[in-house]
């Protein structure tokens, strides 16, 4: 498996997403774990989750027990997988998502979250979206103290724009190893905050990198140019879509959601499809309605 750098540690290109398993329309947990083991006998090292999750209130951190369960069931060593956490969003259960990105809140999540994962320390711990009524350094700077207390090994930030990045970049000395922004076929806003990463050597982590749950299956039928060229190359549309990320850049590390092994399973090929520059110009190019 074709390996990609996240701070200190070398993950697989591909990550496993792992919202599908623990939100609504789950599969029931015999399915979640099978989906994990056929991630982990592919080759896949970063797993990225997050407290929140999960479906009813008081269910908080299901998707890291199912993991923590999921890593402890498998036959294989796991010293080299990452999983890749975050806090900062709330459920309370009726579909919705919030926000809490209080220090307090986000250094208690933290420890929370290591509980049920298990281990010394948070291998990546993500500060999920930027709350409005905390001012974005003060947030972050829970991250610096969870760093400090070795908590948490490496930290990272999700839906920040580039002067938020430049800004956690800041506030964390330079410690700061991550983003997780949404960034698919159908959304590409997000382009801005990618080339930033690269300039500044920070992993990119596109979220939803098939257009999202709702979404992905139908992903050939929503754009032309990836089913051709999946079609000219006798794969999937999906693995096209995630060739093409990688080769936007080498500081970029997709992490398509999975809730059935064989989605996963032809995920993690498109390290090994080879998209001709041509292709990719088309890939890029094409307009959106
Ligand atoms: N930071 C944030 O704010 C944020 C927001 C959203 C998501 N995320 C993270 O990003 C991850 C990925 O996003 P996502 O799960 O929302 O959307 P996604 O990865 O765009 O789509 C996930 C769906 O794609 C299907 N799929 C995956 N590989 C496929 C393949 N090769 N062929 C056909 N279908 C395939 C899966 O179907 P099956 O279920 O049938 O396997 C899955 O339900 C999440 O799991 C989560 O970890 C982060």
């Amino acid at each position: 498996m074709q390996q990609r750098t996240i701070g200190s540690r070398k993950v697989s290109a591909i990550g496993l997403g792992g919202m599908p398993m623990s939100i609504e329309g789950r599969p029931d947990e015999d399915r979640s774990i099978r989906t994990i083991h056929a991630a982990l006998d592919a080759g896949v090292t970063l797993i990225d989750t997050a407290d929140a999750y999960h479906r009813d209130a008081g269910e908080v951190g299901h998707n890291e027990s199912l993991i923590g369960k999921a890593l402890s069931s498998w036959s294989g060593s796991t010293s080299d997988v990452l999983v890749a956490t975050k806090g900062g969003h709330l459920r309370p259960g009726d579909g919705s998502w919030t926000q809490n990105g209080r220090p307090d809140h986000l250094k208690e999540a933290a420890k929370a979250s290591l509980q049920r994962l298990g281990g010394d320390a948070i291998g990546l711990y993500q500060f999920h979206r930027p709350d409005p009524d905390v001012p974005y350094a003060e947030s972050v700077g829970a991250l610096v103290d969870l760093l400090d207390e070795g908590v948490i090994e490496m930290a990272g930030i999700s839906n920040a724009d580039p002067s938020q990045i430049r800004e956690a970049q800041e506030v964390l000395g330079g410690r700061l190893v991550s983003v997780q922004n949404q960034f698919s076929p159908a959304f590409r806003s997000s382009r801005p905050e990618l080339d930033l990463c690269a300039e500044l050597g920070l992993a990119f982590l596109p979220w939803s990198p098939l257009g999202g749950i709702s979404k992905a299956g139908d992903l050939g039928s929503r754009h032309d140019a990836f089913a051709e060229v999946a079609e000219a190359h006798g794969v999937s549309p999906q693995r096209v879509a995630l060739a093409w990320e990688l080769a936007l850049a080498p500081i970029v590390v997709p992490i398509p959601g999975a809730s059935r092994p064989e989605s996963i399973e032809d995920s993690v090929q498109a390290v090994d499809l080879e998209l001709s520059a041509d292709e990719l110009e088309r890939l890029s190019a094409e307009t959106l309605d």
